[in-house]
Order: structure tokens, then C-alpha cells, then sequence
């Protein structure tokens, strides 16, 4: 079997319109400009170009984009001082404070000064509070970039058996939480799970999210299975620097009925959530309706 490539460059590129069409009839009708505010602190290299990406993202859409860089020593109380600033402006409907943050911030102390109905990263307690008890949540940009490609390939996710791989706050967790809404029988597995590879076989719907370069390999895939790879893992190949997944992808894609690749599956997938929790988050803020296909 040859899996289906699952395509998420171009199904990123389809949400970014859909996006843009909102941001459009949002300004034509209300006169408000959906905007979003990123927060920086300090260079990290890899922060620096998320960062960048995001902000052009967010101006192609239509969105008004406030980027706010601060020294890597900025204190605690400054940085919370500007969140306090930016909770406050109308004109900012979502803000993200990029992680990692330098060792001296408290990352969840700074997480949770954003305002919930502004936490367009969907890491706020009270987000992680609501998806995990089913209400309308702001929901975390990757998981909820995984579960639109799944909703689009297979319709109805009720019954079948997801396996995740990976139990972070950012992606293993939310993405359990989020199958487990679609009536998904969930396994959530890790780097220390026994029989991991057998657990891995069962699953219907496999998502790896561990952070282990192509650790996952095609006879841990049931034949036939929807694998998505959350993994970005650069490695020294031939004496080049390749990104590869968590998964094997030749092995896996020999097997699965259809697959994400890296790159080009997931990682896409991120920004074009994130300028959709905007969108959502302003039309919340209006009391308008919401944009369908674009919430969990
Ligand atoms: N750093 C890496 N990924 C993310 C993300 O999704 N959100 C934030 N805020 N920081 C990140």
C-alpha cells in the first residue's frame, strides 16, 4: 500500500484564505481589524524566525500585527506589565508570548497574565480547563491544526482508536483532549510506554508528538492507518542538515493509508491556526458569529 500524502502546505494555504475572507467581511461590516500582538523575549535563533513568520502571516491575512521584542534581561515585572498593557488594547485581539522564555521568566506565571479570551496559543488555564471539560476554548494552535486535516480526510473520527505519542501541554495532552471530543477511543503513549510498538499498531489514527527523530517505524503502523507527524527534528545526513519527523516516513508511508510528511504536513498547519484563534477570538470579543471550520 502507498499511503496518501496528506498535504498541509496547501491545506494551511486554503485555512490563510478562508482567514483573509473573514478578516475582510470583519472590516467591511464592523469596521474592526482583527490584530494580534507577539512577544519576544530575548534571540533565541529558531524564536526569532517564528516570530518573523508569524508577523508576515498575520499582515497577508489582513490582520493588524503588533510585534513587541525585549531584551533578554528584561525582568519579570516589565514583561508582565506589557501583557497587562496589550490585555487591555482593543485593538489586540490575540496576543502570544513565544516560548522558551529566557531561565529567570516564569513561563507559566507570564502564560497565565494573558487574558483567556486573548490567549489565541490556547495555554492559559482556563483554556486548558475548558477544552478539557468540552466548552469553548481558545485551543492550541498544532493539536487543532491535526484534528482539521483528520476531520478532512475522514469526516466522522467517532470510534475509531487514536494512539498519541507524546504527552506535552503544548501538543500530546490538548491533541488526546481534542480526539477524545471527536469520540475517539484515546491512548496517549510516551517515550517510556511499554509495548509501545504493539500500542502504536492498534491505532487507527496515530499521531506522533514525541520529539525522537523517526522513532516511530512502518511495523508500528496498522495497515491502512491515518499517521500524522508532529515531529521537526533536524539531523546530520551525508553531511547536510535534514528535518525529519518522528516518524520513518519511507517505512510508515509503505503502510499507512495516508500520512503527513515533514516537512510540509503539520508544520504549516501552526500559523495558519494561529491567525484562525485570532480571527475567532476578535468575532468572540464582538459577540459575533464565528467563523466555521476554523474552532475545534
Ligand atoms: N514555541 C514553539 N512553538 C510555540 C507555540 O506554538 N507557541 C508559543 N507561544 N511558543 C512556541
Amino acid at each position: 500500500m502507498t499511503a496518501t500524502v496528506i498535504d498541509g502546505k496547501a491545506f494551511a494555504a486554503r485555512v490563510r484564505a478562508e482567514v483573509a475572507a473573514h478578516v475582510a467581511r470583519l472590516r467591511e461590516e464592523s469596521g474592526v481589524q482583527p490584530g494580534l500582538a507577539v512577544v519576544l523575549v530575548g534571540e533565541d535563533p529558531a524564536s526569532q524566525v517564528y516570530v518573523a513568520s508569524k508577523g508576515k502571516q498575520t499582515v497577508e491575512v489582513g490582520m493588524a500585527s503588533f510585534e513587541h521584542r525585549l531584551d533578554a534581561s528584561t525582568s519579570e515585572a516589565d514583561l508582565l506589565a506589557l501583557i497587562a498593557r496589550l490585555n487591555a488594547d482593543p485593538s489586540v485581539h490575540g496576543i502570544l508570548v513565544q516560548l522558551p522564555l529566557p531561565a529567570h521568566l516564569n513561563a507559566e506565571l507570564v502564560i497565565n497574565s494573558i487574558d483567556p479570551a486573548k490567549d489565541v496559543d490556547g495555554f492559559h488555564i482556563s483554556n486548558v480547563g475548558l477544552l478539557g471539560t468540552g466548552q469553548k476554548a481558545m485551543v492550541p494552535c498544532t493539536p487543532l491544526g491535526c484534528l482539521m486535516m483528520l476531520r478532512d480526510h475522514h469526516g466522522s473520527l467517532a470510534g475509531m482508536n487514536a494512539v498519541v505519542v507524546g504527552r506535552s501541554n503544548i501538543v500530546g495532552k490538548p491533541m488526546a483532549q481534542l480526539l477524545l471530543g471527536e469520540s475517539c477511543t484515546v491512548t496517549i503513549a510516551h517515550s517510556r510506554t511499554r509495548d509501545l510498538a504493539e500500542i502504536c499498531r492498534r491505532a487507527d489514527i496515530l499521531v506522533a508528538a514525541v520529539g525522537r527523530p523517526e522513532m516511530v517505524k512502518g511495523d508500528w503502523v496498522k495497515p491502512g492507518a491515518t499517521v500524522i507527524d508532529v515531529g521537526i527534528n533536524r539531523v546530520e545526513r551525508d553531511g547536510k542538515t535534514r528535518l525529519v519527523g518522528d516518524v520513518d516516513y519511507a517505512s510508515a508511508a509503505s503502510v499507512a493509508g495516508a500520512i503527513t510528511p515533514v516537512p510540509g504536513g503539520v508544520g504549516p498547519m501552526t500559523i495558519a491556526c494561529l491567525l484562525a484563534n485570532t480571527v475567532t477570538a476578535c468575532c468572540r470579543s464582538l459577540g459575533l458569529a464565528e467563523p466555521q471550520g476554523l474552532t475545534a
